[in-house]
């Protein structure tokens, strides 16, 4: 089936089969690799990314779902000239990170609490990443990039 949407503001028209998974579409066929698989069961949330602006599972979305949607990865959102979006940068300053796995998700996730609650507490911070699991960090630093990040903007 052919699927229409945009993906980090480019028009896509895909043809995948119908069980063809968000994650799938963006890894396989637009090889837009910095979505992660970790699970594949909607645990994990290495394979966040924004659909309209929320953030969503890729691995529990099917790409026919998306259908005119405006889809936004990982590698949507640094500028044209390479500067890192503040959450980026944060986690980048603050060590939110160690193998990188978990990082787009995190950020994902982390660009979609902050667009809607810019002023989001610590634990409304922990809250939004709950669905993210990190096996390196401990998440003390994930929370401190994204509160880095919250200053950055205000
Ligand atoms: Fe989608 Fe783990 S790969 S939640
Ligand atoms: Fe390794 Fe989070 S940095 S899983």
């Amino acid at each position: 089936m052919q699927v229409q949407l945009v993906v980090n503001g480019k028009p896509v028209t895909a043809d995948v089969p119908p069980n063809t998974l968000l994650v799938q579409l963006l890894r396989e066929h637009l090889q837009l690799t910095g979505t992660h698989v970790g699970c594949d069961t909607s645990q994990c949330g290495a394979c966040t990314v924004l659909a309209d602006g929320r953030a969503i599972k890729s691995c529990n979305a099917l790409a026919a779902q998306m259908q005119g949607c405006e889809i936004t990865t990982i590698e949507g959102l640094a500028a044209a000239d390479g500067t890192l979006h503040p959450l980026q940068a944060a986690f980048k300053e603050c060590h939110g990170l160690q193998c990188g796995f978990c990082t787009p998700g995190m950020v994902m996730s982390s660009v979609d609490l902050l667009a809607r609650h810019p002023q989001a507490s610590e634990a409304e911070i922990r809250a939004q990443l709950e669905g993210n699991l990190c096996r390196c960090t401990g998440y003390q630093n994930i929370v401190r990039a994204v509160q880095t990040a919250q200053q950055a903007s205000a």
